[in-house]
């Protein structure tokens, strides 16, 4: 039988199912807070960092990733302070300048606040979400891809580089990573290293929805409740 827990969410007393996480409570209450790896039916792995929240504990509060963060009786969550929009932009800014040429991370970043990108373009053509690890393996039971190395070599590839007999070639890891999805102009030329913010869903932030929702194009993808 479901057990409920009592939270508040940016003042919002809400009563959740336990073991559910802060995310998927505040997106079920239609607070919106910026995540990228988190998708609603995949195991939640906190490697992008962008949904982070405050926490408050005794008049304390930490700064935690809400995906990996399940409710508990009391517990008081804060996801669009003063704080938490500065490191979250700064998230969004280091995620832009590691993968420039997706407009679902650009997307992203511009409704985070972000309007130009102080770190060094890396163009690599992964955020390591483990989006499609998460999807191949927890869906297709498939385990055709996986991280592989570390640190700055560390990327997402076959065993062994070869694509496996056991690959189902569904497609699911295309579908759901968040480079596929590409800007309007195409990848970014150099010296044509900003955000040109002209993209069709960046205007639908002049429409009324939640501080912290950030329209961003990946929502489409796991029904955050804006696309349904
Ligand atoms: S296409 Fe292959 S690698 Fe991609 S999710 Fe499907 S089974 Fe996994
Ligand atoms: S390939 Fe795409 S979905 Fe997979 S980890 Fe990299 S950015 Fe994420
Ligand atoms: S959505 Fe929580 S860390 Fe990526």
């Amino acid at each position: 039988m479901l057990q409920y827990v009592n939270v508040n969410i940016d003042g919002a007393n809400i009563r959740a199912p336990r073991g559910t996480s802060v995310l998927d409570t505040a997106i079920e209450y239609g607070i919106c807070i910026p995540h990228l790896c988190h998708v609603s039916y995949l195991s939640d792995i906190g490697a992008c960092r962008l949904c982070i929240v405050e926490h408050v504990v005794n008049g304390r509060s930490n700064i935690t990733t809400s995906c990996t963060l399940n409710v508990e009786e009391g517990m008081v969550i804060l996801t669009n302070t003063d704080r938490v929009r500065k490191l979250r932009r700064n998230i969004a800014e280091l995620l832009v300048a590691q993968a420039p040429n997706s407009r679902a991370i650009q997307d992203m970043a511009v409704r985070c606040g972000v309007k130009e990108v102080r770190y060094p373009f890396r163009n690599a053509d992964c955020v390591l979400c483990g989006r499609c690890v998460r999807v191949c393996a927890e869906v297709w039971q498939a385990r055709a891809i996986g991280f592989v190395g570390r640190g700055k070599d560390r990327h997402v590839d076959y065993p062994f580089g070869v694509r496996p007999d056991f690959c189902k070639l569904c497609g699911s890891c295309v579908q759901l990573c968040p480079m596929t999805i590409t800007p309007c102009d195409g990848p970014m030329k150099p010296g044509e290293e900003y955000l040109c913010g002209k993209c069709e869903s960046q205007l639908m932030i002049a429409e009324p929805t939640p501080d912290s929702c950030v329209w961003c194009k990946l929502g489409e993808s796991f029904g955050c409740g804006r696309y349904a």
